[in-house]
């Protein structure tokens, strides 16, 4: 979707729609003249109670030549009190869909105005372009008919330069982009999406940024002893890797945030196999690498004054004759010995040799894994929030902060060490899989024995990364989910 930016009275701009923002419980100044031009239609929408502003509602309606636009798409806002961002994006990102709906590909939108924070305008940009996010490469029927937006018009007010809209709406471009490729990358299905296709993505990006890549291939980490990422990707065709991306916007002795994300690129479970009802779904096991992906793309348009370096293990979790199985003891990157005790539990697998790596060849300033990594998390968080666990009560602050204003809520969860208890072996350092008791602070538990004195924090978006029914931002399927957080955490306070 094209964005052009006007400074245009918004009743005399001619567009297909003109989206306004309306309070349940206020006026306000352009409701009510485009009222007056409707001779008073929407005073009757009102009364009637057809459409009362209430949030996720929105009434399309033909203004009949009464105005320059074509039709009026009234955008519920809810209370005037309390109106946030992220209210505004969601109100964005239900116009868009509403307009989607209504095959209306171009439009001219006002909601911003009706935001109180500085931010109003970045906010209802950013709902605009992720809500009207589709994937639909894989449908061949009536390609030519298909909808797709043309241009959103964003009129200002009096306030701000057309050019100085232009700097932020590019900013936002620039964090949507990143979670578009996110969002693709989930999408699509686990034999396009292959540890391969991963790692020509990132150097793809690589050349595009001016990032420095490398992938680490199989025979680099048997050498190396990544042997719990390699043990993890045995039982596939598609060989297991280690990508990593370094984007250097800081000096060159401002020690790097480590972004490190988990890549499967299918989850069966491999010997201790998944039932077979929904396991589709485990396409989606690499929304952790996607959302690093997707970070490192943004923070290197945005040219972010940072360093960072982001590591994606990737492998395929399959069963095979060659398989790794329950019972097997693996030595860790790190030398801690690890005994199998389920092939289910391979996220924290392959991030264990992954953090450790990253802990030792980058001494990161603070390192952040996100990983779809239990089916507890789902149990315990549902789909409202991200569970994060971590070494550093600051560092935990500061994200759930920026979880706060950019929409993506996180919600910590205890790392106590008597959740440790359960990860004991009888036979090696650790096992990878204890009870279902607390599934998903134990996996954080596991993790945390191989980050030293790093600070940490871990993001269990086994929840968040993917949505059974469509939301404002976020039409049904990959959301995209910690692109926007991470990015806001790095630019943030
Ligand atoms: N990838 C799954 C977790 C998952 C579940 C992600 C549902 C998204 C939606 C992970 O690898 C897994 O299988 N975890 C096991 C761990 C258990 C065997 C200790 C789980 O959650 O059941
Ligand atoms: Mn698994
Ligand atoms: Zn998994």
């Amino acid at each position: 979707m094209n964005i052009d930016l006007s400074s245009a009275n918004p009743l005399k701009h001619t567009t297909p729609a003109l989206v306004i923002g309306c309070f349940e419980d206020a006026g306000n100044e352009l409701f009510t003249t485009c009222d007056g031009a409707l001779d008073g239609c929407l005073g009757r929408l009102a009364t009637n109670k057809e459409f009362t502003g209430k949030v996720n509602t929105t009434r399309l309606i033909h203004t009949l030549g009464k105005l320059p636009a074509e039709r009026l798409l009234l955008v519920g806002l809810g209370k005037k009190a309390g109106l946030d961002d992220e209210r505004l994006r969601q109100a964005a990102g239900n116009a868009v869909q509403a307009l989607r709906a209504a095959r209306v590909a171009s439009f001219a939108t006002t909601l911003h105005l009706a935001g109180a924070g500085d931010t109003a305008l970045e906010a209802a940009c950013e709902g605009a372009l992720l809500g009207s996010y589709s994937f639909d490469e894989y449908k061949t029927k009536d390609r030519d008919e298909r909808f797709h937006f043309e241009e959103m018009t964003l009129l200002l007010s009096k306030g701000i330069s057309v050019k100085e809209g232009r700097i932020r709406v590019e900013r936002t471009q620039a964090v949507c982009r990143g979670v578009s490729l996110a969002r693709d990358l989930v999408s699509h299905p686990g034999n396009v999406v292959t540890t391969g296709y991963l790692a020509a993505t990132a150097r793809e990006l690589a050349t595009r940024h001016a990032l420095s890549c490398r992938v680490l291939e199989l025979d680099e980490l048997e050498k190396l002893g990544m042997n719990a990422l390699v043990a993890v990707g045995k039982g596939s065709a598609e060989p297991p890797r280690l990508i990593v991306l370094e984007y250097r916007g800081a000096g060159d002795r401002d020690r790097p945030v480590a972004l490190v994300g988990k890549g499967i690129t299918f989850d069966s479970g491999g010997i201790s196999i998944k039932p077979g009802a929904g396991m589709e779904e485990m396409k989606t096991d690499m929304a952790g690498a996607a959302a690093v992906l997707g970070t490192m793309e943004a923070a290197a348009a945005l040219k972010l004054p940072v360093n960072l370096v982001g590591i994606v293990p990737t492998a395929e979790n399959m069963p095979d004759g060659k398989a790794y199985k329950p019972g097997d003891v693996i030595v860790s990157l790190s030398g801690q010995t690890i005994e199998i005790t389920n092939t289910d539990a391979e996220g924290r697998l392959i991030l264990c040799d992954a953090l450790h790596y990253a802990r030792t060849h980058y001494k990161p300033a603070a390192m952040i894994d996100l990983a779809t990594l239990t089916g507890a998390c789902v149990v315990a968080l549902g789909h409202e929030a991200t569970g994060m666990m971590g070494n550093d009560q600051r560092l935990i602050e500061r994200l759930k902060r920026a979880g706060g204003r950019c929409g993506e809520r996180v919600w910590e969860l205890p790392l106590w060490d008597e959740y440790g208890e359960a990860m004991k072996s009888d036979i090696a350092d650790l096992k990878n899989a204890g009870s279902r008791d607390g599934g998903s602070i134990t996996a954080g538990w596991f993790l945390k024995q191989f980050v030293g004195k790093t600070r940490w924090a871990h993001m269990d978006i086994a929840g968040t990364a993917w949505g059974d029914k469509a939301r404002p931002c976020a039409p049904k399927g990959a959301t995209g989910v910690g692109v926007r957080l991470l990015i806001e955490y790095l630019t943030g306070k």
